[in-house]
């Protein structure tokens, strides 16, 4: 097959830089581009007393009162942001081995959601199916022993899945990795009729340093014990995030996620290339921390750094991104 390259004339046929002379062609012919209805606005939520808890790691973000998340769905609706994930700081008192809080319905998450379902029924509301925020050990599953146990670990996440699902929340996110937790929420979604749950599937996410500013943000960062290289990938791997996404696929997913984002654009390629399903990336804490540290520097220009790295997402194949910069990037896309 002829490749790209023999279709193209030679120099000076053909000149690229026709094509870059001024902004009106760069953006008539610009290929990928950024809009507000790709954003998913991540939030940090906590059951703490004041309105808004500046997050260290993370200049910018708060974790924010059950009001003030309720506060912020207006505002992602006034913006045009189509949904919001919520991420829960749960106080260490209502952690235990197991994780028990996570299956409280009148917890924090489940409170957050009819809150911000009740300010703006409009808006999509995305719940994380795992249990992390909830053990005092800071792991996804319920750990024995120094191991994660797989098949409990999944029945307490269909649980989980179910109780957020009757909370109002429109999205499913489990962002585990355990074994068999996509078909297992599916089948318990289907029997509580809950039928219209979307459930969007961490599917490919990678054991990856850049979750260290969300661990300080959600109160696991001292509790974590270990690592979770036993369920969450090697970030060697490519091939094996396309047997997870299948599996996923085949039990019921009806959008994947890659996560991180940006040093796996790789892996959304090929995700979105294999599947063709929504397909989401997840631009972490890290990834914000990076850009905030380096701007406030002065090394990068923040503005334009959030517009790129989001726009990269696009490029590589993503229909949206889940990131902490939506308020900020909805505003620099209005103006
Ligand atoms: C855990 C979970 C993590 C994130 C979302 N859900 C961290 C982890 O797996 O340790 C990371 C989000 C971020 O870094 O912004 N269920």
């Amino acid at each position: 097959m002829a490749s790209l390259h023999d279709r193209t004339a030679p120099f000076p046929a053909a000149r690229p830089r026709r094509l870059r002379q001024a902004e009106w062609v760069r953006r008539l012919t610009r290929q990928s581009s950024l809009q507000t209805e790709d954003l998913i606005w991540s939030l940090i939520v906590h059951d703490g007393r004041e309105d808004r808890q500046p997050v260290a790691a993370m200049p910018g973000v708060d974790r924010l009162s059950v009001d003030a998340a309720a506060a912020a769905a207006e505002r992602a609706v006034a913006l045009g942001i189509p949904a919001v994930a919520i991420f829960p700081n749960i106080a260490p008192i209502k952690k235990d081995r197991v994780g028990t809080e996570a299956l409280n319905p009148d917890g924090l998450v489940p409170a957050c959601v009819k809150a911000m379902k009740a300010a703006a029924p409009q808006l999509g509301v995305m719940v994380d199916v795992a249990l992390d925020p909830f053990t005092d050990h800071g792991h996804d599953g319920i750990l024995e022993n120094g191991r994660i146990l797989n098949d409990e670990t999944v029945a307490r996440l269909a649980d989980q899945a179910v109780l957020l699902a009757e909370a109002g929340a429109d999205i499913l996110a489990p962002s585990d990795m355990m074994d068999g937790r996509v078909g297992a929420i599916r089948t318990a979604l289907e029997n509580a009729r809950q039928p219209d749950a979307l459930i969007l599937s961490y599917a490919a996410k990678y054991a990856s340093c850049f979750y260290g500013p969300y661990r300080d943000a959600i109160g696991t960062a001292v509790a974590l014990q270990g690592d979770k290289k036993t369920y969450q990938m090697d970030f060697g791997n490519s091939d094996e995030a396309l047997k997870e996404c299948a599996m996923d696929v085949a039990e019921g997913a009806d959008m994947l996620m890659v996560k991180p984002g940006l040093p796996y654009l790789d892996i959304i390629r090929r995700v979105k290339d294999a599947f063709g399903l929504p397909t989401f990336a997840f631009q972490v804490s890290g990834e914000y921390a990076m850009i905030k540290a380096a701007s406030a520097n002065g090394w990068l220009d923040e503005n334009r750094a959030i517009l790129e790295t989001l726009t990269a997402f696009k490029r590589a194949g993503a229909d949206g991104v889940v990131t902490y910069f939506a308020e900020q990037a909805a505003l620099l896309l209005k103006s």
